[in-house]
């Protein structure tokens, strides 16, 4: 059993510096969690402290159901992988894997038995008795893996290993530390400033901000169903556009008033949940796949509104355009055939059953 268990965590620095504002996270036995948020988070010190490598200013931190806010880290039973994954250059790969087990003074079969194993997963079995200096930057991630893998420990601790490879050679390995995980299938609590890796390698991600939880959802539910402006904006690439609007009432029904005369009809199956913000200022969210070319328009809660482009990128199978709304940039993504060309009007529909209206005071998602 190894589920994590964050209570009411907090970490003060010297000069009261809040950098964990009293956080609760409940991870689960196997679970792949992923914390993202902007540098300077606290996504580090969080994951420092369930380490032990830092001490918690107030609350608990319980691995695999016991407290171990007092437990030194070499006792916490976890094993982590940073961004500077410092092997030995002297020894050979083998001796990297083997020497954390030499010093717990494991047996040298057993030891053997696991480095074998931990380079049959990672597929480094041919390099076994190469040094570190003849080995590819995505050779040596591999074998800070394995050094991890070997010590088989109830959790494993990323702080962004992929950070110092290059953006090739970073998406090959995240999809390798899935594979790893789907085989080992050790609790990992991985850190990352990337949403995309986040969202590609979790189960739950926690999106992080200011030293606290924003909100814990599967990649999914984070994209669909954010639930503040922060996390809104923060998933999902290119971001989701915001425009400030105005809900009012009209001829009984309720309508979203845009700048530019734009004008679109609250989805009838919304209008209860918005009723209360009726004449009140509001944040009109749509992400730009649901900002496209005319097309689903018989389609219910779709509507049309026509923008004049100041840049298109091509993409290969789709285009960005980009353009402005009383200020506000706004991207949509078009087929590649949609005529856009700037400082030509493009007719766009919005498909309204995926817009968000947050509250512009709190920031909430309405
Ligand atoms: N030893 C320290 N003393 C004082 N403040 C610190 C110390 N270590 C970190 N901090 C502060 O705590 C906050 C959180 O830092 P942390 O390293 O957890 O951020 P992070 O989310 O990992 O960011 P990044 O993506 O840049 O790695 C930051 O404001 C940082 O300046
Ligand atoms: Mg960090």
């Amino acid at each position: 059993m190894a589920q994590v268990s964050v209570r009411k965590v907090v970490k003060a620095y010297e000069g009261g510096v809040q950098a964990v504002k009293g956080i609760d996270l409940e991870i689960a036995d196997h679970e792949f969690v992923v914390l993202v948020g902007p540098s300077g988070c606290g996504k580090s010190t969080t994951l420092r402290m369930i380490a032990g490598l830092e001490e918690i200013s107030d609350g608990e931190i319980a691995i695999g159901g016991r407290v171990v806010n007092d437990i030194p880290p070499r006792d916490r039973d976890i094993a982590m992988v940073f961004q500077n994954y410092a092997l030995y250059p002297h020894m050979t790969v083998f001796d990297n894997m083997a020497f954390g087990l030499m010093l717990r003074k494991f047996d040298k079969a057993e030891i053997k038995r696991r480095v074998d194993n931990a380079a049959r997963i990672l597929d480094i079995t041919p390099l076994l008795e190469r040094k570190p200096k003849a080995l590819s930057g995505g050779q040596r991630q591999r074998v800070a893996m394995g050094r991890a893998i070997v010590r088989d420990p109830k959790v494993f601790l990323f702080d962004e290993p992929l950070s110092n490879l290059d953006a090739k050679l970073r998406v090959q390995m995240r999809t390798e530390i899935k594979k790893v995980h789907q085989t080992v299938k050790t609790t990992t609590i991985y850190v990352t400033h990337d949403q995309v890796e986040a969202m590609t390698l979790a189960d739950r991600v926690v999106v992080m901000n200011g030293g606290i939880i924003e909100q814990v959802g599967p990649p999914q539910e984070l994209y669909h169903n954010p639930k503040t402006r922060f996390v809104a904006g923060f998933i999902g690439s290119p971001a989701m556009n915001f425009i400030q609007g105005r809900l009012e009432q009209a001829s009984g029904a309720l309508r979203l008033a845009l700048p530019g005369d734009i004008y679109f009809n609250v989805p009838a199956e919304r209008t209860a949940r918005y009723a209360s913000h009726a004449g009140k200022e509001v944040t009109f969210g749509i992400r730009p796949e649901h900002l496209t070319e005319t097309k689903n328009l018989d389609r219910p809660n779709v509507a049309t509104m026509t923008a004049v482009p100041e840049v298109t990128e091509p993409m290969g199978m789709e285009t960005l355009v980009h353009f402005k709304i009383n200020g506000a940039e706004i991207c949509s993504r078009v087929d590649p055939s949609a005529p856009a060309q700037p400082g030509v009007p493009l007719a766009l529909a919005a498909d309204l059953n995926h817009m968000h209206i947050l509250d512009t005071q709190t920031g909430r998602v309405l």
